[in-house]
């Protein structure tokens, strides 16, 4: 879809190049360029989703001069500029959608913009500052790494069989015992995507326990079996995931020992590939020396869910009155949703009020296949007594049949994962022990 849209905008944007340079007197003319400062904002805030092949589901490229001056993919009548313009101060549907950008940046922006656009000295392309991704990537030594293996075996890699599961379609969980200490917190997070044909998302989640008759170095379909009760989200990754490497003050809380750790792999072979041997999971650094502050996880979301036949933006609210009696620092949200999730977001009500609501995170167009992490806006918000958060997930439904809560594909999930310090701090007080925050 995506892809196909982009086509469509260069075709636009070559057709609208060859009309400028057959009005030009022949012999060949500079490119267009986006001035240097205009060039600075966009890449620090807009090109890693609106790059030439736009990820995250942006409907088009902010990364040359000539995309600018394109039309715009939902509104043809005007051109990109004047809806950049128009999004950039969009309280509703803001862009960039998460962090906002400074008055500095946005004065950079509206100047320009105001002028019409107009090229002037500075880059070609914009280019996406990709950071690199892998354990190989990473400041520091790895120390520890949970990965996909065959059934009792971790030294052999797991082998897919062809037509498994639902149509190819699987969710199978590794088994470790915690390898931690009770002092010990990661530091950082590398993903090894070793199969990428197959290899759909994974997250790693900490647990007390284990299903009846699983046990350690176990491979099993979590699918159909599901998750132990006691598992909370430890790390993920999805299409577009990032090596994650926390600052000096922090440390993300890790299983002790008795504990343990899944590694939850969703694959999706749907082309029947029967080479799949697939060692794909997580590499991470820890420390045995706490750091200031500890960061653990959060579940906010609802278990609530029961989307009608044909429903079209159907909403399920959950709500979080944390039991909390000091501030609470959230630096991240983890959404997630199944395939008829249309978007999520969570809100913070000062002190529980409508009139005092502040974004924590809006997606406004989910896509099953780039689940990512948001930070938090400006890197922290912090919660204080008496706040509440707000989860509103929305789903179409195009089935004959309710879709309820649940771990399989075709069921649905509302959460979002938050990362906060202190560890454990915000959850309810019946919530507590499994990092819940659902009133
Ligand atoms: C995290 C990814 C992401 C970032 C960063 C981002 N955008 Fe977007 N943008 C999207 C998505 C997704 C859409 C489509 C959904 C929507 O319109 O809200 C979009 C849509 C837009 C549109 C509307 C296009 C149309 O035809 O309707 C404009 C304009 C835009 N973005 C400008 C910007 C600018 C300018 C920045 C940086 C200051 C930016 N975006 C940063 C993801 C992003």
């Amino acid at each position: 879809m995506t892809t196909e849209r982009a086509g469509r905008s260069w075709a636009r944007r070559g057709a609208a190049v060859a009309v400028f340079l057959a009005g030009c007197q022949g012999g060949a003319s500079d490119p267009e360029t986006v001035p240097q400062d205009v060039a600075d904002v966009i890449a620090a805030g807009c090109i890693d989703c609106h790059s030439d092949s736009p990820v995250s589901g942006a409907p088009m490229s902010l990364a040359t001069y000539d995309a600018f001056h394109a039309a715009a993919v939902t509104q043809p009548t005007r051109s990109v500029y004047e809806l950049v313009g128009t999004r950039i101060h969009d309280a509703a549907r803001p862009m960039p959608p998460t962090t906002p950008l400074t008055s500095e940046q946005l004065a950079i922006l509206d100047g320009w913009i105001a002028s019409g656009a107009p090229s002037g000295p500075g880059p070609a392309r914009i280019e996406a500052t990709a950071t690199p991704v892998g354990p190989e990537h990473l400041p520091c030594e790895v120390t520890h790494e949970f990965r996909a293996h065959a059934d009792g075996d971790l030294d052999t890699p797991f082998h897919l069989e062809p037509g498994a599961g639902n149509g190819g379609n699987q969710t199978l969980c590794f088994v470790y015992a915690s390898p931690f200490t009770e002092t010990e917190q990661g530091t950082a997070f590398a993903p090894i995507i070793d199969d990428e044909r197959v290899v759909h998302h994974w997250i790693i989640f900490a647990s007390s326990t284990l299903p009846a008759g699983v046990e350690v170095g176990d491979v099993y379909d979590c699918g159909v079996q599901g998750m132990p009760t006691s598992a909370t989200f430890l790390t993920g990754w999805a299409p577009g995931g990032q090596n994650t490497v926390l600052p000096e003050t922090l440390g993300r809380q890790v299983p002790g020992p008795g504990q343990y750790v899944l590694l939850q792999v969703h694959y999706w072979n749907v082309r029947s590939y029967a080479d799949v041997l697939d060692t794909s999971g997580v590499a991470m650094c820890s420390t045995q020396t706490p750091r200031a502050n500890e960061i653990g996880t959060a579940t906010l979301g609802s278990l609530d869910i029961a989307i009608p036949p044909r429903a079209n933006d159907h909403e399920v609210v959950g709500t979080c009155t944390p039991a909390i009696t000091a501030p609470v620092t959230v630096v991240g949200s983890g959404p997630h949703m199944h395939q008829r999730g249309v978007s999520l977001r969570t809100e913070v009500l000062r002190q529980g009020r409508e009139d005092q609501i502040e974004m924590l995170v809006d997606v406004t167009r989910w896509d099953f296949d780039s689940q990512t992490s948001y930070p938090a806006p400006g890197g922290a918000l912090i919660l204080q007594p008496g706040d509440v958060l707000r989860t509103t997930c929305v789903y179409d439904n195009m089935d004959v049949d309710t879709v309820t809560f649940g771990e399989r594909t075709e069921d649905e999930m509302c959460f979002n994962f938050l990362s906060a310090f202190p560890a454990g701090a915000l959850a309810t007080e019946r919530g507590r022990a499994r990092g819940l925050c659902i009133d």
